[in-house]
Order: structure tokens, then C-alpha cells, then sequence
């Protein structure tokens, strides 16, 4: 059966929080307009119009892109339409690198579609323990922005421009680590319903990316959520140690396998996983 996928916008915001509450998704409505101002959403709707299946799309340049919210209405799993949609998507991601984090329910029709494992994130979750750590680091200026460009598109190995220009707004706060006066790391914390989530953190080493968590929690009320990246097993004791634990994790794939741009060894926590 075929299904006729529409560009969505804005307006399709409200239908995207009933697909995501009917999959027990959060609601997250500054996330998804975030997404619809960086990326493209993609829909398929029943005969009375309402939107039964999403996913989206956001290019970096053409070297990379990240495919997030794909979800289908229960009442109309199994039907095809994620295949549907997760083809289109890739049709329209061309040469790029295209890459997401799976479920455990997503991750047999991406298998299908080629997608391979290529890691794992690690979601944690608590109230950090107060801590001291050296060096401290400090809220981010305007005039920091093209350091924080260029450590970005380093880890990365793509041009973000276009979330990164959103990034003083949609985050709560952002903080930079700076060396011999050179700006080297820098993090941010978001909200969401339920946590602050910590990310992007991008830094030198492990102790680099536990000062900028820290710097940031000290100034950040509630719980904490960290996507910690798997490749820094170190970061992942010392954050279950100081009382923010595993929660779930999801696995990191990229279609046909292809090694993800950028220097990840500096890469600690995605921005989102919707975005890496
Ligand atoms: C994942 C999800 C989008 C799949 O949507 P769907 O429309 O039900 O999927 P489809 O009907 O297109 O099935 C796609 C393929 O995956 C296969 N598949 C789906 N679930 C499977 C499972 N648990 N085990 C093995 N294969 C499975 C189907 O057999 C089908 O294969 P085929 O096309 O070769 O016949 C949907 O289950 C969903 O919204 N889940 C909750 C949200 C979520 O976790 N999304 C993934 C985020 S990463």
C-alpha cells in the first residue's frame, strides 16, 4: 500500500504532540519547533487528515544528516508507513551521512533499510551531587560564538550554522571552558517537560567535559538529563557516582555503516539525540 507523505510546518505542530503522546513520548513542543526551524518534517496522514506517522529530517551542509522523530500511531503500526517515510527520507538525504538514534521498537525496520550500529547513547538521569572541579568554567558571551563554531564543526566534521545560530535562545544557558585565554569546550543545558537536559558538550578530555557539566548544574535547578556518548566509559562512572544514573539507552546507527564525520573522541553529549 502506497502512503502519500506532506512536508509538515508549524501548524502541524499540535497533531505532532498527539502522535508523540499516543507513542508515550514526552511533550516536547520547543524541541519539535526547533526542528521544524532547522529541519524538514515529513507526514502521513489518515482520510480525516490527522497526522498518523512523522519524521524528520536535518542536513548539515551535504556531508551530514540526522533523522529523528519517527513515529507512527499505534492504531496504524505495521502498516508500512514507517518504511514509507524512512525511505522518502533517505531518498531526500542524498550523498549525505545519514545517521540516528534507535529505539528498541525502531531499530529492526532501520536494520532493514541498512542502517548500522555504530554506538551506543547512554541516557542518565538524577540530581548531581554538589562537587568542585577545576578549571571552572563560564556563562558564554556573543563574542564566543565563532570559537563555539569552530569546536563544533571539529567534532562534528559538518557545518551546524543554522542550530548553532538558534542555540543562545533555545538553551537555558551556555558555558565555555577557556585555556591560556583560547575558548577549548563548550556546553549547554535545555529544558524539556521533565529535566534539564545537559548538551551539546564538547570538550578536550573527560575532565574537561565534567568541569562543563558541573558548571552548568551548579546554576541549573531540577534534575539533570545526559545523553553521554558511549566511547567515554570515564564519564559515565563519574556521572552514576555523583547521583545521575542510567536510565535507558538507544543505539547510534548510521545507514550502510559509513564512519561519522568529525573528531568524536572531543564529542562527550549530543545537543539532542534528534540532532547528535
Ligand atoms: C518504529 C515505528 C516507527 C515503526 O513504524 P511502522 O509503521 O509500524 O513500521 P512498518 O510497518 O513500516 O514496518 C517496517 C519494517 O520493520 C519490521 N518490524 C517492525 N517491528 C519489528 C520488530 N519488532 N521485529 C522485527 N521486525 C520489525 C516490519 O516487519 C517491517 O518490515 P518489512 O517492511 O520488511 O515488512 C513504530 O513502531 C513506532 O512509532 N514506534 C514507537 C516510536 C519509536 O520508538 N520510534 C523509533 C524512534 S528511533
Amino acid at each position: 500500500m502506497s502512503h502519500a507523505i506532506t512536508v509538515l510546518s508549524p501548524r502541524d505542530l499540535p497533531g505532532c504532540l498527539r502522535l508523540a503522546q499516543d507513542r508515550e513520548w514526552s511533550r516536547e513542543e520547543d524541541k519539535w519547533r526547533l526542528l521544524f526551524e532547522v529541519g524538514t518534517g515529513y507526514g502521513v496522514r489518515d482520510d480525516a487528515g490527522e497526522l498518523i506517522g512523522s519524521a524528520v529530517l536535518t542536513r548539515y551542509g551535504t556531508e551530514a544528516a540526522a533523522v529523528s522523530m519517527v513515529l507512527v500511531a499505534r492504531r496504524h503500526g505495521g502498516r508500512g508507513i514507517g518504511r514509507a517515510l524512512m525511505t522518502h527520507v533517505l531518498a531526500q538525504a542524498g550523498d549525505a551521512t545519514v545517521f540516528l538514534n534507535a529505539t528498541g521498537y525502531g531499530r529492526p525496520l532501520y536494520e532493514k533499510l541498512g542502517f548500522v550500529q555504530v554506538g551506543v547513547t547512554h541516557t542518565h538521569t538524577g540530581h548531581l551531587a554538589p562537587t568542585r572541579v577545576e578549571p571552572s568554567t563560564r556563562p558564554a558571551r556573543p563574542d564566543d560564538l565563532p570559537a563555539i563554531r569552530r569546536l563544533d564543526a571539529q567534532a562534528n566534521g559538518a557545518d551546524r550554522t543554522d542550530v548553532l545560530d538558534r542555540l543562545p535562545d533555545f538553551a537555558e544557558r551556555l558555558h565555555v571552558l577557556e585555556r591560556h585565554g583560547r575558548v577549548t569546550g563548550y556546553a549547554g543545558v535545555w529544558r524539556n517537560p521533565d529535566h534539564a537536559v545537559v548538551g551539546p558538550v564538547i570538550a578536550d578530555d573527560t575532565d574537561d567535559a565534567i568541569a562543563l557539566i558541573v558548571g552548568l548544574a551548579r546554576e541549573t535547578d531540577g534534575p539533570l538529563r545526559l545523553d553521554l556518548d558511549g566511547r567515554h566509559p570515564q564519564l559515565r562512572a563519574w556521572a552514576t557516582q555523583h547521583g545521575v544514573t542510567e536510565w535507558f539507552t538507544t543505539d547510534v546507527m548510521v545507514h550502510d555503516g559509513r564512519p561519522l564525520p568529525g573528531d568524536r573522541e572531543r564529542w562527550f553529549v549530543p545537543l539532542m539525540q534528534a540532532l547528535g
